[in-house]
Formats: C-alpha cells, structure tokens, sequence
C-alpha cells in the first residue's frame, strides 16, 4: 500500500480509509497507543494497537525512537487531543532502537537543555523543537528564492574559493593543497604559493557581492544566497565561521530604494512564515511564552514570538543616520550613568549593546542606520558630498542587534581606485572589479541578510547554533 505523509492525512482526513503511515515512534502508552511522527508536521498521528491481537515479541519492539509502518483503517479519535486516529490493522518494525541506548538520549521525554541537544546532531532533528526550526528554516529559504523571483531578479551563484577579501577584515580560512608540513618556500623563506593548486593563495568566501555586482551591472539586479565563511573568533550566541548569506545587487538602486527593498523584503519573510508555518510558529510561541515565566520580569520581552513577526511586518522600520545615532545614545540613560561597556564618540563602530539599546529600549521597533563614518565601513561604499561618511546602511532587530549590512556602491572609477589605494588593495588583484567602474558605470546598490540571524528571529532560537544544522565555531566542527 502507498504510504501517506501524517501531514496530509491531519490537513484533509478521510474518516473510513485503510491507509499506511510510516514514522518513528515518540511515544508508546500501555503498548495501545503509539504516537508516530514523520517529521512532515510536528503533529503526531496517534495509532491505536489492539495489543491482544499482536505477537508479544513485536509489541516489545514498539519502543520510543523505532521506526515503523503501520497500515489500517482512519477513524474519529474517541480519545481527547486528536480528530482523527488510525485503527492498526498491520505493523512492520522497519528499525529497532534499543531502549537502554535511548534512555541517554534526548529521545528520553523530559526537558533537555540545547547545549546537551547540540551534540546529538541526528536525534536533534526528532525532537519537537528542532524539526519545528528546521521545517522553518526551509520555509525562509523558499520565502527568499519566491520573493526575488517573483520580483524578476536572478539567482547568480557566487564563487565559495576566491581570491578576494571583499569585506577587508582579513579574517579568511586559507584553501591549499600544498602540503603543511613541508611547503615550497620563496628564496625570502615565505610560502611560495605559485605553486600551490590555483597558483596563488585563495581563500573561501566573505562575500559574494563584489562578484554579485559584476551580474548586477549585466543583469539588472541579482542576488546570491550561499555559505559564508569568516575565520573571526567571536564565540558568541550571533556568530558562526560557517553561515549563509544572502546578499542583491541591484543596478541603478541609491541608498533610499536600497532601504526599501531590504524592509519590503523582511516584511515579506515575516509574513511569508505567519502564513505558512503556522503550527510550527505556534509551538514555538508556546516555548518561548513558558521560557519567558521563569525569567526576571525585566528580562522578559514585551511582545511574543508571533507578535515580534506581526510588529515587523506592520510597522515602519526606523531610519536615522549614525550621526543621529551617536546623539541618541550620548543622551540615554545608560550613557549617562556609565552603563555601556564600550565607549560611545562620533567614528567608533557601534557595539551590540548600543545597537540594542537603539532597537529595544529607544525606539522599540527594527532601525535602519545609515550613513556611517567612511573609516569603519569597507572600500566599496559610496563616498558622501560630506567627505566624512558613506552611504552605508544597517539593519538593526530586536534581540539580533545587526541582521543586515549593506550600502550603495562607489560607482565613480577615480574615487574608487583612491578608496583601494587607502585601504591597501592592490589594482592588479582587483582590476576585474574596477572594470566594471570603465564600461558605462551606473549608481548600484545591495545588502546582505544573514540568513541564520533571520531565522533567529522567525523562530525566537537565542542562540545560532540552534538554527544551523550542523554548527561549525571555534573548536568546534563535530559531525
Ligand atoms: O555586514 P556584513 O559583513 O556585510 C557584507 O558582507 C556585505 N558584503 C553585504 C552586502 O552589502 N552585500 O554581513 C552581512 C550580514 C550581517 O548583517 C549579519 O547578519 C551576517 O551577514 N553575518 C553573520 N552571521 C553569522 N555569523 C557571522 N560570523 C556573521 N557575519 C556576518
Ligand atoms: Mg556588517
């Protein structure tokens, strides 16, 4: 008999048809009622086994965590907590686990912390939570490609080795195939790279956007959405070595529609995620309402889950420039009373706790800045008539702090040749790049989401590593 997903059994029942399920067993009560789930919904199909019509040594194995196919007939559920219920007529064990094993798992029915979750990377995905995060971790993905396309951009996959530093901050993960331990050197005792796979060093990925921006002044607007890498050790809740980043390009864009896209884009999401992934949002506010109890009352967030993604797709985000950002902060409260840790004057790059003050405490609701001081922003970004600041713009949410970065592009060859000048970049390595500055130049402008900061936010996970499926920070790339 053709199997059918639980999903599509739960969504449209049809009381009186013999059907077959297969799952895995999360739970089993007096050996007649099995919970089983196939990870197409987080609801479970209940199956009701009349054991006495069942050999013993089969019911044993019915255990938590074993898979199964069960075929009978779907009937109204005369218990409470479930429509509808399959009467089984067939089992088929179809993989044993042991009971003994699955008592130190997190396959055990109890609460257990995401830390002691992280490293059982497979039986992560059974559990409610992490499926709940990871069917909506799709969904973002597929909001993402359905809004660029519908809006007629073009995916352009970005190169994962380069040999480009697009962001300037020098923190990569080399890519060789020279050997470690006995490299061929220069006659000055450096790596002779010429030698080397590609013949000079290279590196993964920061960035796709200078490549992106090749495709923009090409094909009108584009957009990349792929994995990113940067070797920066900040063991935080926000930061992987490993994310993924999506990041348009669009030709003929300023700084203002670059603004409009990103929130329109966001709202999108949110709402994309409101709409489809409504069971799962539900549990998810469930969770997070329970964890919000046992926090100190100032600690605890005004809005809930589901109302943080209905605030974001209602309301105008906030656009100030840095300057005006610099001022707020330097009339706040915690200014005044010494409570930030980091200092606060015009040309320092904002920390998170300043971002978050802006977001949370001051405006409470997702802040675009703009505007920022040329120093602490990468080459690529638009000179200002002011000389002192560039069209830059971040992103600000509630509990992330920074989820998008982005600016309108130098387009002007002369500026950007002195901008690569300063901040030490040679022309010969990015000549194919100040090509695009030679060959009718246009104003252009994009932004990069990360990806994982945004699915933070769907689904109110604190941590980025219980968004991913398989972290990778430092001394760490287990599994
Ligand atoms: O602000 P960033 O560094 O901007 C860029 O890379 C530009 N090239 C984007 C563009 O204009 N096309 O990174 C963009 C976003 C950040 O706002 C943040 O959400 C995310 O990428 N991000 C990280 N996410 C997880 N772990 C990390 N280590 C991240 N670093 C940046
Ligand atoms: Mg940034």
């Amino acid at each position: 008999m053709k199997r059918i997903k639980i999903a599509d059994v739960l969504a449209n029942p049809t009381i009186g048809e013999t059907i077959t399920v297969k799952g895995w067993v999360k739970a089993n009560r007096a050996n007649r009622f099995l919970q089983i789930n196939d990870g197409s919904t987080i609801n479970n199909i209940q199956a009701v086994v009349d054991f006495e019509n069942f050999d013993e040594a089969l019911l044993k194995r019915l255990t938590t965590a074993s898979a199964v196919s069960i075929t009978g007939e779907l009937v109204e559920s005369q218990g409470a907590g479930q429509a509808v219920e399959v009467v089984v007529e067939t089992i088929e064990v179809l993989g044993d686990a042991n009971p003994d094993e699955v008592q130190k798992t997190v396959m055990q029915p109890k609460r257990h912390s995401l830390e002691f979750l992280r490293e059982q990377a497979h039986l992560r995905f059974r559990t409610n939570l992490f499926g709940a995060v990871f069917r909506i971790r799709h969904a973002v993905a597929y909001a993402v490609h359905k809004y660029f396309n519908d809006q007629r951009f073009y995916y352009l996959h970005t190169p994962i080795i380069t040999g480009s530093d697009a962001e300037g901050a020098g923190e990569m993960f080399r890519v060789s195939t020279l050997d470690p331990k006995n490299p061929p050197l220069n006659e000055d005792g450096s790596i002779d790279y010429s030698q080397d796979f590609f013949g000079k060093p290279v590196n993964l990925t920061v960035s796709g956007q200078l490549e992106a921006e090749l495709g923009a002044l090409a094909l009108g607007q584009v957009y990349t959405f792929g994995p990113t890498f940067r070797a920066e050790n900040s063991n935080t809740s926000r930061h992987l070595a490993e994310f993924w980043m999506i990041e348009p390009e669009v030709a003929f864009n300023d700084l203002k529609d670059n603004m409009d896209l990103t929130e329109d884009f966001l709202k999108y999401i949110a709402n994309y995620i409101l709409t489809n992934c409504a069971d799962d949002l539900a549990f998810l506010n469930e969770r997070e309402a329970k964890e919000q109890k046992s926090k100190p009352q100032n600690e605890r967030s005004e809005l809930s889950l589901i109302e943080r993604l209905e605030f974001v797709r209602d309301n105008e985000f906030k656009r100030l420039t840095y300057t005006e950002a610099i001022e707020v902060l330097k009339r706040s409260k915690p200014y005044k009373k010494k409570k930030f840790k980091y200092d606060v004057e015009w040309g320092v790059d904002l920390q998170s706790e300043h971002e978050r003050y802006l977001v949370e405490k001051e405006f409470k609701c997702p802040v675009i800045l703009t505007d920022y001081p040329a120093e602490i922003k990468a080459f690529y970004m638009r000179q200002n008539d002011d000389g002192k600041t560039v069209a830059a713009m971040d992103v600000l949410f509630p509990g992330i702090g920074e989820i998008v970065g982005g600016s309108q592009r130098e387009e002007r060859l002369d500026i950007l040749k002195k901008k690569c000048a300063d901040f030490n970049i040679p022309e010969e390595e990015i000549w194919w790049y100040l090509d695009t500055r030679r060959f009718g130049s246009v104003p252009h402008a994009g932004f990069g989401l990360g990806f994982e900061r945004m699915v933070m936010f769907v689904t109110g996970m604190t941590n980025i590593r219980d968004v991913i499926p398989f972290p990778r920070t430092p001394q760490n790339a287990e599994f």
